[in-house]
């Protein structure tokens, strides 16, 4: 049966980036017969403007139906004033939350070709490869209650709530160590279990559910000292596993890492399977419509999206290689670009990973 996926481009850079995405997906399916049928839908601020909410019914039904969806971006300073329940970020966590995308799958993977683009010492970094494994539809980011409300005094009061069941830390869990029993057999599990009791029980969870993984080797770490050991000596990772916030935190440290936010996919899976596919970075208005985005974190979304959704590993691999041609070929986007290489735009970038793609085999 032919697969259907979902394309949402969102907003700022994401229709750009999307764009070169397309184009990758579109040689694949003249040229290499692979059948999909793509949709196109709203998703952020312009489904905002254009339907007065975030994630339309129509997006949210239409995503239902797909076998696997492709995120561009959301947000900017044009919605960051509108109404709290509407703006581009809450359809985002809608549409996670919606589709029971509970499993972040956020791989921290330096290409050799760019160990001179991180800050960090090339020693220190060359040969990275953590997947961070991120809760994503629980934890502070949907706790009840929140909200600002007003107190006696007058002042206004700001509130969140950090709540985990052990139903949620488990299904995480499990995701990480099985994950980890196809890699290096560790897992790191963060939390900030000396402070927060919602993460004791994170704590508490992730070592009972590791009973059933005797052979993968258990560690717990701190946030706080997490962060610490990502910049320290991250090679000393394997697979980290940690709630909402923290894992949105330390992914984009990792990121950099890797040379540049511009660089990490990520995938966002449902028990059954089906994902959502975006980049880790945001929307980059100040960027927005330059021909200055870095595609290649949803180029290799679309990586994951072939290979965590529709089983076609092979595929995935070809996308792979062919982003590492162009960047064994010299080529770098602005964020990371380096002397004796040629800046490409956003454009010449998609073109270029295309022209591998077809020069291979
Ligand atoms: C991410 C982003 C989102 C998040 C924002 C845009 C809501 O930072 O995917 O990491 O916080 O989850
Ligand atoms: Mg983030």
């Amino acid at each position: 049966m032919t697969k259907k996926i979902l394309i949402l481009p969102g907003d700022g850079i994401g229709p750009e980036i999307v764009a070169q995405t397309e184009k990758v997906l579109a040689f694949l399916i003249d040229q290499r017969g692979i059948k999909l049928e793509l949709e196109h839908g709203l998703l952020g601020g312009c489904a905002v403007d254009a339907a007065g909410v975030p994630l339309p019914d129509e997006t949210l039904a239409k995503a239902k139906e797909s076998d696997a969806i492709l995120l561009g971006s959301v947000g900017g300073p044009k919605w960051d004033t509108i109404e709290r329940s509407i703006r581009p970020e809450r359809g985002l966590l809608g549409i996670r939350s919606g589709l029971g995308l509970f499993a972040n799958l956020r791989p921290a993977v330096l290409f050799p070709q760019l160990a001179n683009a991180s800050t960090l010492r090339e020693d220190v970094v060359s040969g990275l490869d953590i997947m961070i494994v991120r809760e994503l539809t629980g934890g502070i980011y949907f706790g009840q209650p929140r909200g600002i409300k007003e107190l006696e005094d007058g002042q206004r009061q700001g509130f969140n709530t950090l709540v985990y069941s052990e139903s949620e830390i488990e299904r995480i869990a499990r995701v990480a160590f099985e994950i980890a029993s196809k890699r290096q057999k560790r897992v790191c599990s963060v939390d900030k279990a000396n402070v927060l009791e919602a993460t004791e029980l994170w704590r508490e969870v992730v070592t009972n559910v590791a009973k059933d993984y005797p052979d993968i080797e258990l560690e717990h770490m701190y946030v706080d000292n997490a962060a610490m050991q990502l910049v320290r000596n991250p090679k000393q990772f394997d697979v980290m596993v940690t709630t909402n916030m923290f894992g949105d935190i330390l992914s984009d440290l990792a990121s950099m890492l890797t040379g540049s936010i511009g660089m990490l996919p990520s995938a966002s899976l449902a028990s059954d399977g089906s994902g959502m596919y975006e980049p880790i970075h945001g929307s980059a208005p100040d960027i927005a419509g330059q021909n200055l985005a870095n595609p290649l974190a949803t180029i290799l979304s679309l990586s994951m999206l072939f290979r965590y959704s529709l089983d076609e590993a092979q595929i995935a691999d070809q996308i792979d290689q062919a982003v590492s041609q162009v960047l064994t070929d010299g080529l770098r986007t602005k964020d990371i670009n380096a002397e004796g290489m040629t800046c490409v735009g956003t454009n010449e970038m998609g073109d270029a990973v295309v022209k591998a793609l077809s020069s291979q085999r």
